[in-house]
């Protein structure tokens, strides 16, 4: 079914602005802004700008907004809590995020594609999510004077999942919650967990043409890395391969000093709950090509399965992580939005506006269900 007139239009204003107010000279009939990519001061979007306009939006709109402060991070953010009528009760909550990744990439129109930071990850869902609450309230689906649905907007989903954290001090519980991220409109049957390895050496820094009293770090860290990179890791029929992505490592000072450090960070995206495991398997793993390696675990998080117990959907199973394991309570989780994950956090994140209609269709159907059933 094509959304009507009033939700496209409802749609690209707040799509549209709420991307161009990260970066006000690229608002849309405003003149372009200069098409260099240029670092965002602060490294990560950190959701400000949106944040306000989201809350000027919605607050117009009839909704009672609340802007919770999340601490950390780089300054001011919060995150945008709203509902409609008297009571902040509401039995199903639509939720994303919206922080974005650096660097910053303007927002840019180019014929029926939306191009920019944050297109895909995620102001696309939080833009077809609005429209959709919206259009459900137009057609009296959800009721105007509240009870049904609430809107959430949190920030640093990228950076550590503070928003998400400080979201469960709301005091609120709902009976399903449906998270927006880029699924190509498929609904997610679960998520790999997380794995993070971080390895070190330490080595006894000389001169490189006398290498025998020395120790050099950087050999024995990457003997360590080949047996991080051979490790056999865990597999499931559900969720697939485990894999791994080395993607730090720093050591020495310079090309004629035996390095006295040396050090490496990697990511296993986890197909199993066997956490323990996959931990004892990469620590032999490593241990056995260099005992001399020290290996750390500073974060894991084992697989997430979410439901998609609803008709009318491809479903999908995804690779990265959400902040959906971070929203404590007892709720039915759903996931799903409009764009690829494999352009976003690239340097072409971009979308079709007709993705974002048929995301729009995809949330009034999700939200739909969460409020017949139960
Ligand atoms: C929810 O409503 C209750 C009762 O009015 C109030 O005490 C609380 O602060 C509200 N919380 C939020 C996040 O709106
Ligand atoms: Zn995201």
């Amino acid at each position: 079914m094509k959304p009507s007139r009033s939700i496209l239009s409802l749609l690209s204003a707040s799509f549209s602005l709420a991307i161009a107010r990260d970066d006000p000279a690229a608002a849309l009939g405003a003149p372009r802004a200069p098409q260099v990519p240029r670092r965002n001061p602060v490294g990560l979007g950190l959701g400000r700008e949106v944040g306000r306009f989201l809350q000027d939006y919605l607050e117009q709109r009839g909704y009672t907004v609340y802007a919770q402060p999340v601490e950390g991070g780089d300054g001011d953010r919060r995150n945008i809590f709203a509902y409609l009528g008297g009571s902040n009760r509401t039995r199903v909550l639509v939720t994303s995020h919206i922080d974005t990744v650096p660097p910053f990439l303007p927002y840019e129109r180019r014929g029926t594609e939306l191009w920019g930071r944050g297109t895909v990850d995620a102001k696309g869902a939080v833009a077809a999510q609005i429209a959709a609450v919206e259009s459900l309230c137009q057609t009296h689906e959800i009721a105007e004077e509240g009870g049904d649905d609430a809107l959430l907007f949190v920030v640093g989903e990228e950076d550590g999942s503070g928003g998400m954290a400080a979201a469960n001090d709301l005091g609120l519980g709902w009976e399903a919650v449906i998270f927006g991220e880029p699924t190509e409109g498929k609904l997610a049957r679960g998520h790999k967990g997380i794995l993070s390895v971080s390895l070190a050496a330490v080595g006894k820094a000389g001169h490189s043409g006398y290498p025998e009293p020395g120790t050099n770090a950087i050999d024995t860290l990457v003997r360590g890395l080949t047996g991080l990179q051979s490790a056999a890791l865990p597999r499931s029929d559900e969720f697939g391969e485990t894999t791994l992505n080395v993607g730090v490592i720093q050591g020495g000072v310079a090309d004629n000093v035996l390095p006295a450090q040396a050090s490496a960070a990697a990511l296993v995206r986890l197909a199993t709950d066997r956490v323990d495991d996959t931990k004892d398997v990469i620590e032999k793993a490593v241990h056995d090509a260099s005992p001399g390696v020290q290996v750390e675990f500073p974060y894991s998080q084992g697989p997430v399965p979410i439901d998609y117990d609803v008709e009318g959907f491809d479903t999908v199973v995804l690779n990265y992580g959400t902040d959906i394991p971070n929203l404590k309570g007892n709720h039915k989780c759903y996931l799903y939005g409009p764009g690829s994950i494999l352009v976003a956090h690239s340097d072409h994140e971009h979308l079709d506006v007709s993705v974002l209609e048929v995301a729009v269709e995809g949330y009034r159907a999700l939200i739909g269900n969460a409020l017949k059933s139960g």
